[in-house]
């Protein structure tokens, strides 16, 4: 017996060695270091520097005559973009390049689902092979500061513990399929004002916990092969020659293997780049191609430093299999198995934000549905500058409706106010606009609105269809404010005095100011910008084929000034400073000599933005100063209650561990998305009034009851402790507070840890 249990243990001490020998996800892109080693001495320092700077407008060279390809990239980061002409973003007319276009990411994060971010990732993985891509220029993963941010439906959440599970599962899915990611846009990209000039001015502590979460675990757990630093500067220095972020932290903390990809025309210098750990300049050579060269030639840099860099670029050239030119673009990219993992994204995203009266699912009794405005027909696959697909199909919310509606009802349809095109930047959108474009701030059109009074007089329900699009939410600049565009708020308001059976879904990225419209609307649904299959999703849900399963991620302020920036005065920061990827592409721009150019750069005014709000991002501004959001973050209502039992908790070196009996109440199958908090009721150190710790989603049939087991690492409960810089844990009393949203606490356990 005692012999067997030593055979026993000395079997599991062996496993456990094998486990800790196991390299970490980055040192094995190091497995072919002496090969790459060996090909690099066979290079020219013209071919090795030819591989530091863009070869066309999606790709960097390789050496042909050694055998090693190009890298080919490809937007992201909610489809594979449509390809462009070699030198610029113009569509090259291809006919097998629709891809499938997922729910972008506000809507990802909306699911709070690692398992749908990781098949999310692997949709995306698969399309990119079949254009023969090696690198997708996403997960964009930055924390959602501001609500007016212009990028917030490219993001995921304001929240980096929920933002770094998906981060890390996408990453995981695209390179489980053989090809790279670039996570992008490391860091401390949180708004489009100024982007290619602002200074992030963010404390340490800060930046540690909230702004490089969902960068960390992508690089050290999910191995993400590469990373774009951001147009912005951080703390003084441009993201793509910051030696804090790329050389200290990147590298140095992370163990990071592979190679940086500045924005498109984000690089700066090439001293800056060559010493502060860029690798590949996108696009253009005029810092990274023959400045290099001659810097190597008077003694400023040195071969070996591009020896170094032209390294790291083969280890994910290696790890990535190079498809051949005339094995990719055969067939069509979007792919029936995809379009699938679309529409279960789509479906699990969709959040119920007010449900009074049990209008939703729609009852059977309803047989005329008016549909009333152009969000609902609205195509929300391009538009928004870089990030858009060209989808294969996209069904928009009405044809959902319409097709889940059969003969079972008769729906009606009126635009209810003009289309608002905003800012709008590169292709024109795939569907041409129906109606004559208005200013947003435009008051609503007489004449659509007294239409859309009719429809809904005449109906049994009307379903006002409000938010923004794409020219307004967009890369580029920040929305002006989060009011509800073209006078939607009287339009909403007059349907409702016709009709008190009123469903409003929101066609978003980002958050409304939904002050008036809640005030007369019973049901709300947000229904995002949700991709191919969009419009079946929010079909089911509406007709209550599948329940509502979705929850914020992120806050929905009454007011933006209620907002942690605008209320402390940090944004919008007054200086001009302009969209440098934009000036670069300007026509009088591109006319300059590299010297002219340079001029011109340093001349533009250089705006900050300071963020003095610290760690009170989101939810934990509002929480820890007790103001009252329109919809707190978390929040997401179903068609059926949840019961969530007494909890056990205990706590261990390795961290925390809470379990609970979660009961559907209901009558049909549904999902609760369960969230854990931590408060820390006494603590020297400062902290926000509670953090989100950890969550689950959990699947349960009608009158269904699981234990739900939430594991929060010791590692996430700690602090950036600036003194010693460096991570440290503070032991003492946690309050778990565990709810169905950050305002909805159902149960409470302590532990000491
Ligand atoms: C965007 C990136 C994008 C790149 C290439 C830039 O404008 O900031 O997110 O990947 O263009 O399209």
């Amino acid at each position: 017996m005692y012999r067997i249990k030593t055979i026993l243990s000395l079997a599991a001490a062996a496993a456990l060695v094998a486990a800790c020998a196991q390299p970490s996800p980055q040192d094995r892109l190091t497995a072919n270091d002496k090969k790459i080693d060996a090909v690099i001495a066979q290079m020219t320092l013209e071919e090795k520097v030819e591989m530091l700077h863009s070869k066309t407008n999606m790709s960097s060279a390789g050496v042909e005559r050694l055998g090693i390809a190009d890298m080919h990239y490809a937007d992201g980061p909610f489809g594979i973009r449509e390809e462009g002409v070699p030198n610029g973003f113009q569509s090259a007319g291809w006919q097998l390049d629709s891809a499938t276009y997922f729910p972008t990411g506000s809507a990802l994060a909306a699911t709070w689902s690692e398992e749908l971010a990781y098949q999310y990732g692997t949709g995306m993985g698969i399309e990119a092979r079949l254009r023969g891509k090696d690198v997708i220029l996403g997960p964009a993963v930055n924390i959602q500061r501001l609500p007016v941010g212009g990028r917030t439906y490219e993001y995921l959440s304001e929240d980096p513990i929920l933002s770094a599970a998906l981060s890390l599962n996408y990453t995981k899915g695209v390179q489980d399929k053989g090809t790279a990611v670039c996570i992008k846009h490391f860091a401390v990209n949180n708004q489009e004002t100024n982007r290619g000039s602002v200074d992030a001015q963010v404390d340490e502590r800060t930046l540690r916990e909230i702004y490089l979460k969902p960068f960390e675990r992508a690089v050290v757990e999910g191995g993400a092969m590469s990373v774009m630093p951001a147009y912005n500067k951080v703390n003084g220095d441009y993201c793509s020659e910051n030696e804090h972020l790329l050389n200290e932290i990147l590298r140095g903390e992370w163990g990071f293997k592979g190679f940086t990809v500045s924005d498109w025309g984000g690089t700066h210098s090439t001293m800056g780049a060559m010493l502060h750990g860029l690798n590949v300049q996108m696009t253009g050579s005029n810092y990274l191609g023959q400045p290099v060269i001659d810097s190597i030639k008077v003694g400023k840099l040195t071969e070996e430093m591009v020896n170094e860099k032209v390294k790291q670029i083969l280890r994910v050239r290696y790890a990535i299999e190079a498809i051949p030119d005339d094995v990719a673009n055969t067939k069509m990219t979007s792919q029936p198995e995809c379009q699938e993992i679309a529409l279960r994204v789509a479906e699990k995203s969709i959040v119920l934000l007010k449900n009074e009266g049990g209008l939703l699912p729609l009852s059977r009794e309803v047989k005329k549905i008016a549909v009333i405005g152009q969000n609902a027909v609205l195509k929300t696959q391009s538009g928004g500058m870089g990030a858009g697909v060209k989808a294969l199909y996209e069904v928009t919310p009405l044809e959902g409706i319409r097709k889940r509606a059969g003969d079972a009802a008769e729906v009606l349809y009126a635009p209810g106010y003009k289309n608002f095109p905003g800012r709008r930047w590169g292709p024109a959108p795939a569907v041409a606009d129906p109606l004559e474009a208005a200013a947003i701030d435009e008051p609503a059109d007489p004449k659509l609105l007294a239409e859309a009074v009719a429809l809904a007089k005449e109906a049994d329900l009307v379903i006002f269809f409000g938010g923004t699009n794409k020219s307004i939410e967009t890369e580029g600049s920040d929305r002006a404010n989060i009011d509800l565009p073209v006078g939607q708020n009287e339009v909403v308001k007059a349907l409702a005095a016709a009709n008190p059976n009123l469903v409003t879904v929101l066609i978003s990225g980002g958050p409304t100011d939904l002050r008036e419209l809640e005030s007369v609307s019973p049901a709300i649904v947000q229904g995002w910008w949700n991709g191919t299959e969009g419009g079946t999703a929010l079909a089911e849900v509406l007709f209550g084929d599948i329940a509502p399963s979705g929850k914020l991620p992120f806050t929905f302020p009454a007011r933006l000034e209620d907002s942690p920036a605008f209320a402390l005065g940090n944004f919008p920061d007054k200086t001009q400073g302009g969209d440098l990827f934009t000036l670069m592409y300007r026509e009088d721009v591109l006319k300059m000599s590299p010297a002219e150019r340079q001029a011109f750069i340093d001349a533009l005014p250089k705006p900050t933005s300071k963020y003095t709000e610290g760690a009170l991002v989101g939810y934990r501004w509002f929480d820890t100063k007790n103001i009252k959001p329109m919809f707190a973050f978390g929040h997401g209502l179903s068609y059926v209650e949840f019961t969530y039992g007494t909890p056990k908790a205990v706590a261990g070196k390795k961290g925390v561990k809470l379990s609970f009996p979660l009961t559907n109440a209901g009558q049909m199958p549904a999902d609760e998305v369960v969230q854990l908090y931590v408060r820390r009721p006494e603590s020297r150190v400062e902290w926000p009034y509670k953090e989100l710790k950890a969550f689950a989603r959990v699947s349960l049939q009608p009158g269904e009851t699981k234990t739900v087991t939430l594991e929060i690492p010791a590692d996430d409960l700690r602090f950036w402790n600036v003194e010693k810089n460096a991570w440290d844990l503070e032991h003492g009393r946690l309050e778990l507070l565990l709810g169905a949203a950050s305002d909805d606490i159902r149960q409470k356990a302590e532990v000491s840890f």
